[in-house]
C-alpha cells in the first residue's frame, strides 16, 4: 500500500461558505494563493451556487479570475446543477464537484429536492463536463447521521456512491457533514461502500463536531483510503447542516499523517501563513 496521503484543502469553499460576516474577495484570493504556495494539488476554491443560498460565495467567478493559478494545483469547485456547471467551466474551473446526500432530509434542505432528483440533475453535469474534459469529483453527505432524519444506513451511502461513480465521478467523497460519525460507525459504513467501489476511489471528509474526525482518518487508512479532507484552520460547516462545525483542520491531519510517516507533500510552515491570513480575515468588522 502506498505510503503517500493525498490532503484535499477545501477551506476556501467548505469554510468560507459558513461564515456570518461577508468576506472580502481579496482575502479569498490572498487566501487561495497562500494555500497554492504550501504543496497542495487539490484545492477546493468556492461554489457556483445559488446566491440567494449562500451568499458568502456569491463572488466565485471574480474568486476564480482573480487567484494566481499554479500547475501543479487542480482549482476545483462546487456545482449543483447545470447553470452552476456552465458558470464553473466559464471560470476555467480545473474540476466540479456534485454533492448528493445519502438522506432525504438533508437532500431537501440543501439543495431542495430529492436524492432522485438531483441525481438527475447531475446527469447534464457531467454531460457538459466530459465535453469541457473537466474531471467530476462526488460528494456523499450525511454518511453517518442526517441532522433532520438521524442515523443513516451504510446502505443508502452505498447505492447513492455508487450512482455517482457510475455517473462517471473520477472520485466519492465521503462526508460526515455534522462530525457525528465515530470510528465504528465510520468503520461499518466503509466497509459497506468499499463492496461497489475501491478504495483508491474514496476520500474522507470528515467534520470535526465531535471530535472524532482524527480517529474516523485512522479508521479509513486502515481500509486503504489515500485521500483525505480538510480545511486550513479548521474552517467550516454548512449553512444547511444545524451543528456542522468545523472540517478536520489540515495542519492537524498533516501532523499526524506525517508523524504516521505518510508522505503528503504539505509544506506546514507554508500552511502556517495561510492559517494567519485567516486569523486576520476574521478580525475584520463586518461589512
Ligand atoms: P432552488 O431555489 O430550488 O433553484 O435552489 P431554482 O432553480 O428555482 O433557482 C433559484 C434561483 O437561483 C434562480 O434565480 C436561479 O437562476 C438561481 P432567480 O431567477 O430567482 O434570480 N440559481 C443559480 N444561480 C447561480 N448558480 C447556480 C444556480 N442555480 C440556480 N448554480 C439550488 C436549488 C440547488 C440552486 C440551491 O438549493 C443551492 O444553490 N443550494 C446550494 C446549497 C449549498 O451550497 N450548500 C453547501 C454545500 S454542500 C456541503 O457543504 C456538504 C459537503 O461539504 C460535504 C459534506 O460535508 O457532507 C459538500
Ligand atoms: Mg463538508
Amino acid at each position: 500500500m502506498s505510503d503517500a496521503v493525498r490532503v484535499y484543502e477545501v477551506g476556501p469553499r467548505d469554510g468560507l461558505q459558513n461564515e456570518t460576516q461577508i468576506i472580502p474577495t481579496a482575502r479569498k484570493i490572498e487566501l487561495i494563493d497562500l494555500l497554492s504556495r504550501a504543496g497542495f494539488r487539490k484545492i477546493e476554491a468556492t461554489s457556483f451556487v445559488s446566491p440567494r443560498w449562500v451568499p458568502q460565495l456569491a463572488d466565485a467567478a471574480e474568486v476564480m479570475a482573480g487567484i494566481q493559478r499554479h500547475d501543479a494545483v487542480d482549482y476545483a469547485v462546487l456545482t449543483p446543477n447545470l447553470k452552476g456547471a456552465e458558470l464553473a467551466i466559464a471560470a476555467g474551473a480545473d474540476e466540479l464537484a456534485i454533492f448528493a446526500s445519502a438522506s432525504e432530509g438533508f437532500s431537501q434542505k440543501n439543495i431542495n429536492c430529492s436524492i432522485a432528483e438531483s441525481l438527475s440533475r447531475f446527469e447534464p453535469v457531467m454531460a457538459v463536463a466530459e465535453k469541457a474534459f473537466v474531471p467530476v469529483r462526488g460528494y456523499v453527505s450525511c454518511v453517518a447521521v442526517c441532522p433532520y432524519d438521524g442515523a443513516v444506513d451504510p446502505r443508502a451511502v452505498r447505492d447513492v456512491a455508487r450512482r455517482l461513480f457510475d455517473m462517471g465521478c473520477y472520485e466519492i467523497a465521503l462526508g460526515d457533514t455534522i462530525g457525528a460519525g465515530t470510528p465504528e460507525s465510520i468503520r461499518r459504513m466503509i466497509e459497506e461502500v468499499l463492496t461497489e467501489i475501491p478504495a483508491e476511489r474514496l476520500a474522507g471528509h470528515f467534520h470535526d463536531t465531535g471530535d472524532t474526525a482524527i480517529d474516523n482518518v485512522r479508521v479509513a487508512l486502515d481500509l486503504g483510503l489515500r485521500t483525505f479532507d480538510s480545511a486550513v484552520g479548521g474552517l467550516g460547516g454548512c449553512p444547511y447542516a444545524p451543528g456542522a462545525k468545523g472540517n478536520l483542520s489540515t495542519a492537524v491531519l498533516v501532523e499526524m499523517l506525517q508523524a504516521e510517516g505518510f508522505d503528503t507533500g504539505i509544506d506546514l510552515q507554508a500552511l502556517a501563513l495561510a492559517e494567519a491570513c485567516i486569523a486576520a480575515m476574521k478580525s475584520v468588522p463586518p461589512t
